[in-house]
C-alpha cells in the first residue's frame, strides 16, 4: 500500500477530445500525471498525482547520459455499462519489473503499482473513450534521476505514469500495414536487453523504421542479431504467421519482447481449436512459403498496435503481398475476439479484466 496519495487537480481543465478518431496516437494526454520518487534510503516515496506539465529535472542526471530507463505500454478501457476496466495489468507490473531488474532498477510492490494506476485513472476517469477501437493508454515509466557522470546503477529514481486517450496506433487504422524486413540493422541480442521494455532499445530500432519510412513501410521486422536469418518481432509488436494452416510465431528467445497480446492471443486462438506454434522460424522458410502461396495470414500484436493485419512483405528487394492485401479470417477473428473481450462485450472468460 501507498502511505498517501497527495492529489493536486489542476484548475485550468482543459477539453476531452470528442472525435477520437482525430486524436494523433499518444499526442493527447489526459489532465493528470502520477510521479513518485525512490531512494534506497527512504524506499518509494511522495506519491502524488499532479497535472500533466513539464517536471524540473538536473541535466546531469543519468537517465540523459546512460538511459537507466523502462516503461511500460498498457490500456483502460470504457465498458458498455459505462464502468472502467484495464486490461492484465499484473503482466505489465512484472515486465516492469524484469525489465527493471535487467538494467538494475528498483522494483515496486506490485499492489502499490495498481493501487498508482487506480488512483490516476479514477481522477482521469473522464478520459476514457468509448467509441469503438478507442482506450486510454497508460505509459507508466521510471528513470535514473542520480547527478553525475560515473557509469553506474543511480541511487534515485522517478516513477511516473502518464495517460492518453487513443483510437488505432497506425493511421492506416484496422486496415493492412507494410512491413519491410530489415537485413542491415539489429535491435537485440541474446543477452542484451531485447526482452526488457527499455528506451534504449527503441532508440537503436529507429534509423531503420526511418529508411523504412521512406520507402512507404510502416514498420521493420527484425531477424535475429547473430545471424540474421530468424524472425524476431516487428517495431512496436510481435509477429505471427498463417502458413499452411498453422499458426507461428517466433519463440521468445531473450531478444524478443514477451508481449502481453502475443500472450493473449495464443490463448484466445488455441481456445478456438487452432494449433500454435512458437518456434524458431527463419527468414528462408517465410520468403519459401510467401512464394508457394502457402503463406496464408501475417498479423502483428500489441497494445498500441491491438491486432494489426500486414498486407504486404518486402525482404531484400522482392515483394509479397499477403493476403490479397486484405485482412485474414484469422486476424479478423482474433481482432473481434480480444477487443471484445477487453472493451466489455464479450464474455471474459479468461478473467483477463481488472475493474477500476
Ligand atoms: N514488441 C515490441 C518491441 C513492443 O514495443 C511491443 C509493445 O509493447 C510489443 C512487442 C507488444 O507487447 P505487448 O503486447 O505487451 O504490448
Ligand atoms: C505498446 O504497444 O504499448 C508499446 O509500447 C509500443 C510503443 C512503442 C508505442
Amino acid at each position: 500500500m501507498i502511505k498517501e496519495i497527495k492529489i493536486q487537480l489542476r484548475d485550468d481543465k482543459r477539453e476531452i477530445p470528442q472525435d477520437i478518431s482525430k486524436v494523433k496516437f499518444g499526442k493527447t494526454f489526459s489532465d493528470h500525471m502520477f510521479l513518485m520518487d525512490y531512494n534506497s534510503k527512504d524506499g518509494w516515496h511522495d506519491a502524488r498525482i499532479v497535472p500533466h506539465g513539464p517536471i524540473p529535472i538536473d541535466p546531469g542526471a543519468m537517465v540523459f547520459h546512460y538511459a537507466q530507463e523502462i516503461f511500460e505500454g498498457m490500456k483502460a478501457y470504457r465498458r458498455p455499462d459505462g464502468g472502467v476496466q484495464f486490461f492484465r495489468p499484473y503482466e505489465n507490473i512484472k515486465r516492469m519489473a524484469r525489465s527493471g531488474e535487467r538494467v538494475s532498477m528498483p522494483a515496486m510492490d506490485e499492489d502499490m503499482f495498481m493501487e498508482a494506476l487506480r488512483k490516476l485513472v479514477e481522477v482521469d476517469k473522464d478520459w476514457v473513450p468509448s467509441a469503438a477501437g478507442s482506450s486510454l493508454y497508460i505509459r507508466p515509466f521510471m528513470f535514473a534521476t542520480d547527478v553525475g557522470l560515473g557509469v553506474h546503477a543511480s541511487d534515485s529514481y522517478l516513477f511516473c505514469i502518464l495517460t492518453c486517450p487513443v483510437a488505432s496506433y497506425y493511421p492506416e487504422g484496422i486496415n493492412p500495414i507494410k512491413i519491410m524486413i530489415e537485413d542491415e540493422d539489429v535491435r537485440a541480442v541474446r543477452g542484451g536487453t531485447g526482452f526488457a521494455k527499455c528506451g534504449g532499445n527503441y532508440a537503436a530500432s529507429i534509423r531503420a523504421s526511418k529508411r523504412a519510412s521512406e520507402k512507404g513501410f510502416s514498420q521493420v521486422l527484425w531477424l535475429d542479431g547473430v545471424e540474421r536469418k530468424y524472425i524476431e518481432e516487428v517495431g512496436a509488436m510481435n509477429i505471427m504467421f498463417k502458413i499452411d494452416g498453422k499458426i507461428i510465431t517466433p519463440a521468445l528467445n531473450g531478444s524478443v519482447l514477451p508481449g502481453i497480446t502475443r500472450m493473449s492471443s495464443m490463448e484466445l486462438l488455441r481456445s478456438w481449436g487452432y494449433e500454435v506454434e512458437e518456434r524458431l522460424i527463419s527468414v528462408d522458410e517465410l520468403m519459401e512459403a510467401a512464394k508457394n502461396g502457402k503463406l496464408e495470414e501475417a498479423w502483428g500484436t500489441g497494445t498500441a498496435a491491438v491486432v494489426s493485419p500486414v498486407g504486404r512483405l518486402t525482404y531484400k528487394g522482392e515483394d509479397f503481398t499477403v493476403q490479397d492485401g486484405g485482412i485474414g479470417p484469422v486476424t479478423q477473428k482474433l481482432y473481434d475476439g480480444l477487443t471484445g473481450i477487453q472493451s466489455g462485450k464479450v464474455e471474459d472468460t479468461f478473467h483477463w479484466m481488472e475493474k477500476l
